[in-house]
């Protein structure tokens, strides 16, 4: 029998380390949200304030909240819990490894019934550097986390606080109009990342219906398939049966086609439908662990995207007993496909990309119309010669009128949104 030896990892390297596993500052958030929603709350309100350099953001819950040893737990690296079928919540690192990769400081202050006093507990990243050990402080007298305490609404609930924003605030003059900038400008992508990740949540397709504010605004579900409009076709849904070691589960495959601009309700419609990253890549497949948008955009390595196929998205569904054969990351925002879903996938998402294909054909000589309509003399249309003159013609006016600057920043959109109407406008 060899010896042992127990060799800990140190608390002040790891934690450094830790802060770079991939998260950005909304699906950090969004990570706290699942928390919340595991924690069984309908009310999450976030609130990000910007004082300089004490500068904070605060998510607050109205869920079940946490008792003195449940909050020990929770403020462990690697928090020892069971979970239930279709718990949001995996690796016992969300709350850490999500709060400190955007802040030095979290704060957590909780109340589990009406009762009971709060119990506040923080890790401080300055502090773990100095004492180089995994250390919690009890900060339930602090009147930092008395105030805190006073968000939670219900009769149980929990605050989560990041303070000392080192990546969010700019290092240089933190207190400065840049910084104020910077803050201020979180709150609009968070709301568009968050009404799309938890887009079920808000409608309450996924059970419960939350309600899930920032910084006062309360968030209207965004919904990628655009089921209320009259014009979005859905096709035949696929189910598969995944096998993976000893578990097999049921995926579900539903396809959609999106209508062109002209079918939409209205133009705002229409707007709102391309999505945070707008139409191009926005397209393909959303994928969803327990109801929750893990990924988004793109086709999962079956194909790749293109202009023609825009229209085109489809959503995969699968539960929390098929995590190992997905490969779910601790952010919770990157799959990959088991091998034989690839494969079995490929025949009904090619289908559904024709079919896009197909309408885009149908509908993109509108849109050289419409464009061609300045011209006195239309041109005729299709063909390379036509969008070449358009693209002179549009150039000419562009400078003609002093609107080169504007023309070359449109260009560059079509260029990156639309590369085959660029190249058939020569702007390529
Ligand atoms: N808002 C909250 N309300 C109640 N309990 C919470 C809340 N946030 C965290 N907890 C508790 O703290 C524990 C640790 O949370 P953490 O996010 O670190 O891990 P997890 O959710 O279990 O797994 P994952 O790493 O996949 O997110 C949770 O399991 C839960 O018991
Ligand atoms: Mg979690």
């Amino acid at each position: 029998m060899p010896n042992r030896l127990s060799v800990a990892p140190s608390a002040r390297r790891l934690t450094n380390s830790l802060r770079d596993i991939g998260y950005s500052f909304e699906s950090a958030v969004a990570d706290l949200v699942d928390n919340s929603v595991a924690a069984g709350a309908d009310q999450i309100t976030i609130e990000i304030h910007f004082e300089g350099r004490g500068s904070y953001l605060t998510i607050a819950d109205n869920g079940a909240g946490m008792h003195d040893d449940h909050i020990n737990e929770a403020m462990r690296f690697g928090s020892r819990r069971e979970y239930d079928d279709g718990d949001l919540g995996r690796y016992g690192l969300g709350l850490k490894t999500a709060s400190l990769s955007q802040c030095r400081r979290l704060e957590v202050v909780s109340r589990g019934n009406r009762l009971s006093s709060p119990v506040a507990r923080a890790i401080d990243l300055d502090f773990i550097q100095a004492v180089d050990d995994w250390v919690t402080l009890d900060i339930s007298e602090e009147p930092e986390a008395l105030a805190a305490a006073s968000l939670i609404k219900g009769n149980s609930g929990s605050v989560v606080v990041w303070r000392k924003l080192d990546r969010l605030l700019p290092a240089k003059s933190p207190e400065g109009g840049w910084a104020r900038r910077r803050i201020e400008g979180l709150g609009p992508k968070l709301e568009a990342h968050l009404s799309m990740v938890f887009h079920r949540f808000l409608s309450g397709e996924a059970g419960t219906k939350i309600s899930i504010s920032v910084n006062d605004v309360d968030l209207e579900p965004w919904d990628p398939f655009c089921r209320d409009e009259a014009a979005a076709e859905t096709l035949d849904v696929d189910e598969f049966e995944i096998e993976h070691g000893e578990v097999s589960d049921t995926v579900t495959l539903r396809r959609y086609l999106l209508p062109p601009r002209e079918d939409f309700s209205s133009r705002e419609a229409f707007e709102q439908a391309s999505g945070p990253e707008k139409w191009n890549r926005q397209q393909g497949l959303y994928i969803y662990r327990a109801n929750r948008l893990v990924q988004w955009g793109g086709w999962a390595g079956i194909r790749t995207i293109d202009e023609h196929t825009k229209s085109a998205r489809a959503s995969l569904d699968f539960g929390t007993k098929l995590d190992e054969a997905f490969n779910i990351n601790v952010a919770k925002m990157r799959v990959n496909l088991p091998g034989q879903l690839r494969k079995m996938m490929t025949r009904p998402i090619n289908e559904l990309c024709i079919a896009a294909d197909a309408a885009y054909r149908r509908s993109s000589p509108r849109i050289v119309t419409e464009i061609s309509e300045a011209p006195k003399k239309p041109f005729a249309l299709g063909g390379d010669e036509s969008g070449a003159a358009i693209g002179l013609a549009l150039r000419t006016a562009a400078a003609r009128t002093g609107n080169f600057e504007a023309l070359e920043a449109i260009s560059s959109l079509i260029r990156s949104e639309m590369p085959e109407l660029a190249r058939h406008l020569g702007f390529d």
